[in-house]
């Protein structure tokens, strides 16, 4: 069975309004399964502290056993490449990696939102931005700024299953006429090198060996973990979060994936999670449709 793009797309939309539909049905004593995923991690901060430091324990292990560079080039050019994918902002001293659809855009409208109010302030109001400039993106600061920026601002990873990142890359039109089946083909030929932001894995485009990240955000969790970035960044004050509507989207993608999956053939299957082994291997991912433990990373 074949899905098209517009088919896809146009389940998705009727699901999301169904979903939005049911949560305004209900009272705020009957939460369903998806609020209550989140609200119980929201009370948790010790929860989610204790995630944190599992994933940064996995991607430790993960750089010690395959990383072959985990310090920022001394060249400004080859620096400049590590971080090309990190924006910066001075108001807020954050960093983080801006890859689509990975949750990166509600952040980026959270952040507008911090900027605009005027109580926000910093645990430590130091104004060391002016003397490292006002650029937006890491790559255009010089190396002694570069270096400087990374040791002392927060810096933030966002991550999401590498199937959902193809899915998503699929339905929003990035493989005009074809089959879900012919742009895995077409992604499988081209190879990682020359993949698209939207599906090159995410070791290479945010190199997390060589910028040490504070945290690991995963897509589908983003209202709890934001929530507790913030807090313990000290930048949430007394400002509500918006609502993130990423879990919602996991929600849906999850019923969609096993369909698209099943169109796949086997060598495709095993190609794909061969594709995103870097991934698979720094972050987990263990409900992945993909991950099969016969595609493992070797030591380089
Ligand atoms: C924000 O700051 C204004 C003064 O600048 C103050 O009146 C107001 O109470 C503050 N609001 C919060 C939520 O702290
Ligand atoms: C780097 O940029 C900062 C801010 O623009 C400047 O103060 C500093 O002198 C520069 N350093 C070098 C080595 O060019």
């Amino acid at each position: 069975m074949h899905f098209s793009r517009l088919f896809l797309a146009s389940l998705v939309f009727v699901s999301l309004l169904w979903i939005s539909h049911l949560l305004r049905k209900r009272s705020p004593q009957s939460q369903d399964d998806l609020t209550v995923e989140k609200e119980d991690l929201s009370v948790t901060f010790d929860t989610l502290l204790h995630i944190q430091h599992l994933r940064k324990k996995k991607l430790r292990s993960f750089c010690g056993q395959t990383a072959k560079i985990t310090e920022l080039p001394h060249n400004k050019q080859e620096a400049s490449q590590v971080v090309s994918s990190i924006m910066v902002n001075n108001k807020l001293q954050l960093l983080y990696c801006k890859i689509p659809a990975t949750g990166v855009e509600g952040w980026e409208q959270l952040l507008e939102m911090l900027e605009e109010k005027e109580n926000v302030t910093l645990q430590l109001p130091v104004p060391i931005h002016q003397q490292f400039g006002t650029q937006m993106m890491l790559s255009q600061y010089n190396l002694t700024s570069m270096e400087a920026l990374l040791k002392s601002y927060t810096k933030v990873i966002f991550i999401r299953e590498p199937f959902h990142r193809l899915i998503s890359a699929y339905m929003h039109g990035l493989a005009d006429d074809l089959t879900f089946k012919e742009f895995v083909q077409y992604i499988l030929y081209q190879g990682s090198s020359k993949a698209s932001i939207e599906w090159k894995p995410l070791v290479s485009l945010c190199r997390p060996c060589i910028i040490r990240y504070d945290y690991i955000i995963m897509f589908g969790f983003l209202g709890s973990e934001v929530h507790h970035l913030m807090q313990r960044a000290g930048l949430l004050g007394n400002n509500q979060l918006p609502e993130f509507i990423d879990s919602k989207i996991r929600w849906t993608y999850g019923w969609l994936e096993e369909q698209m999956f099943s169109e796949l053939s086997l060598a495709q299957k095993k190609q794909l999670c061969h594709f995103f082994r870097f991934d698979f291997a720094a972050f987990h991912f263990p409900n992945s449709l993909l991950w099969d433990p016969t595609c493992i990373v070797r030591s380089t």
